[in-house]
């Protein structure tokens, strides 16, 4: 894992959107897969101002977001959906045909996360997944014990999550009890990942996914099996790292990484590729 440390919110989402408009920028990276919650929607204003500024180019982009509640129509502003729309899509050259989602109101559960995963593969696979965390340490919807070789699938969300979500809906009571997820195995099989996570309440999940077990009680831990994630964080939310000094030398070292393996493109061809500090 390549884990980032930024003093900030703000750096975070600047630290993000960097390596955003540097994946869009590549024509073979088209694929994405998208959160919602707390944490990407400051990335998202950032995507929004860039588009605005002629940075990106949303024409040729595919999306499929991670997960949505079951029991709500797309138009519901608690959706998932919704909240895309709101924050993302509304505002950029996406292509409605290219925006993929689940349905929050299947009339068969199963079908439907079938015809999502049939649906990744044909547009190639996810070439990049943004995720959150969940201060359980989920990914997704995938809940503490959830399989870690689970595909997408209804799954029952904890009071914990119910609580944390709550406040897109008037009440907690109204915040629906189930939702389809990608599963953690279907995750693991976007080509790179970007996790982003920021504030105290996070510290603890972060250090469980960067350096405790892998675990089903964490279900970002899995990310540790994964070869290509960069995680961004603030201060607060890395403030459990044990290695932290070790991620801020690494990050430190970057610079001369890069001049260092720029060195040997010249001198040995284009062919050097680099790292990613995995
Ligand atoms: P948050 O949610 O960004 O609203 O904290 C993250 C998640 O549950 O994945």
């Amino acid at each position: 894992m390549n884990v980032v440390i930024r003093p900030d919110d703000a750096s975070v989402t600047e630290a993000a959107y960097a390596l955003v408009r540097d994946r869009l920028a590549n024509r073979h990276c088209r694929v994405f897969g998208l959160p919602t919650g707390q944490t990407p929607r400051k990335l998202y204003s950032a995507m929004v101002a860039g588009y605005r500024r002629g940075e990106l180019d949303f024409d040729t982009v595919q999306t499929f977001n991670l997960d949505e509640y079951l029991g709500l129509d797309a138009g519901h502003p608690g959706s998932f959906r919704h909240f895309m729309e709101v924050n993302l899509f509304a505002h950029v050259n996406i292509r409605s045909e290219n925006i993929h989602f689940l349905d929050g109101l299947p009339e068969d559960i199963q079908a439907e996360c079938h015809r999502y995963e049939w649906l990744i593969r044909e547009c190639g696979g996810i070439d990049l997944q943004i995720l959150g965390i969940g201060a359980d340490g989920h990914i997704g919807f995938n809940e503490p014990t959830s399989s870690l070789a689970s595909r997408t699938r209804d799954k029952t969300l904890t009071p914990r999550t119910i609580l944390d979500n709550r406040g897109a809906f008037a009440n907690e009571e109204e915040v629906p009890r189930w939702a389809l997820t990608m599963g953690v195995g279907t995750i693991l099989e976007a080509r790179e990942i970007l996790l982003l996570a920021t504030g105290g309440s996070k510290a603890e999940a972060v250090a469980a996914m960067v350096e405790g077990p892998v675990t089903a009680m964490c279900t970002a831990s899995v990310l540790q099996m994964h070869p290509r994630v960069t995680v961004i964080l603030d201060e607060a939310a890395a403030a459990r790292l044990q290695c932290d000094e070790y991620y801020r030398w690494m990050n430190e070292n970057d610079p001369h990484l890069a001049a260092y393996l720029d060195a040997r493109r010249q001198r040995y061809g284009r062919h050097t590729q680099p790292g990613n500090a995995s």
